[in-house]
């Protein structure tokens, strides 16, 4: 059924999108999605600091509250959907999920919307912020359309229900494409399939044999396969033993999370939603924190990271490049850090610090 909704015709691999892609000067505009709780401030300290290096970026700001439509149902807004078909290029701040309130996670009606196959999550160290963990530098590859995360569920009899996980040939082996490609152009020798075969023998089973059938396209590329249990235990005893790691929906969401917390938490780490023709979403994955909304104190770490990413994949690099060490050495000197990193400064003055060291690079 859901293999049907998506079209057969050729996409150009992650590697041939990265060399097509324009390398100009000229303003693109990217759609921001600013978000709920934090959001808008760490959207604005992502803007400020992209102003400060000059990024040729015009920002379209969209809201995605969603709007009931005609039957009723709520769905994200058309002028959301538009800009995005339109501009191609995302970044997006935490949204609101009301739990049970019997609407879809705006974060996965996002991904569905535009079809964002491939979830990457890179978990760097952060030089001089100390965590127990030193030198992890690894990137979860997560299945992004289907398995757990498919939304078919129903009562059996009262008191028994059922819930589908599907998973397709098509999406296993375009999210294992993508994860041997993403190694491969960012100088990456090992990709990790993490499964439970052993157990879901049909739907894990076909993962793993697409993984294993894509490994045999990248030979220059390290393959491995590890149950999802042993891949836990193996990560908290020693983290750098791991680099690129691609793995069903749910498995991913885990994984990523638990990799997020190796090197300080979702307030630091990045990601990014990729899908066809170079479309995508990079997003903070963090929380909505409405404890603090509005009182200048949030870390806008994730969200800069991930529109870090965002200016590499839109052939931006040295914009990346620049906003990357601005923002780690603010970090590394440890002298305008939010509260959440140990420090005391506001949401603006850890801003400022970093427009101000990328000011001092010209
Ligand atoms: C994530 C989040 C989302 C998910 C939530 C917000 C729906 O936890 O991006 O990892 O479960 O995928
Ligand atoms: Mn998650």
């Amino acid at each position: 059924m859901a293999a049907r909704m998506w079209s057969k015709k050729v996409i150009p691999s992650f590697q041939q999108w990265c060399k097509i892609r324009s390398y100009s000067n000229e303003v693109r505009t990217v759609t921001m999605i600013p978000g709920d709780g934090i959001g808008p401030e760490i959207s604005e300290a992502v803007q400020q600091i992209f102003q400060a290096s000059k990024v040729p970026i015009d920002w379209e700001p969209v809201d995605v509250t969603p709007v009931k439509g005609p039957d009723g149902r709520t769905s994200i807004p058309p002028q959301a959907i538009e800009s995005m078909n339109k501009n191609k290029i995302g970044l997006k701040g935490p949204l609101a999920t009301p739990i049970g309130k019997g609407h879809m996670s705006l974060n996965l009606a996002l991904r569905k919307a535009f079809n964002l196959y491939a979830n990457v999550r890179p978990c760097k160290s952060l030089e001089g912020y100390k965590t127990p963990y030193e030198d992890v530098d690894l990137v979860t590859i997560r299945e992004n359309t289907e398995g757990e995360y498919s939304g078919i569920e129903h009562t059996i009899v009262d008191g028994v229900v059922q819930s589908i996980k599907l998973i397709t040939e098509q999406a296993s082996k375009r999210v294992a494409e993508f994860a041997f490609e993403y190694a491969k152009a960012n100088n990456r020798t090992t990709v990790t399939a993490v499964h439970k075969a052993n157990i879901m023998r049909m739907s894990d089973g076909l993962f793993l044999k697409c993984c294993r059938d894509t490994a045999e396209n990248h030979r220059d590329i390290r393959f491995n396969e590890m149950y999802l249990d042993t891949v836990c235990l193996n990560m908290v005893q020693d983290p750098t033993q791991f680099d690129v790691l691609v793995m069903p929906n749910l498995y991913g969401d885990i994984l990523s999370d638990l990799c997020a917390g190796l090197i300080g938490g979702l307030g630091v780490t990045p990601s990014g939603n990729i899908g066809q023709d170079g479309v995508a979403i990079y997003e903070s994955v963090h929380g909505t924190a409405p404890d603090i909304a509005g009182e200048d104190k949030a870390n806008p770490t994730a969200l800069l990271l991930s529109a870090v990413m965002m200016l590499r994949h839109m052939g931006l690099g040295d914009h990346a490049n620049r906003i990357e060490s601005a923002a780690l050495a603010v970090i590394r000197e440890g002298k305008s850090l939010t509260g959440d990193l140990g420090g005391n400064s506001t949401c603006s003055t850890f801003t400022k610090a970093i427009c101000e060291k990328i000011e001092y690079m010209d």
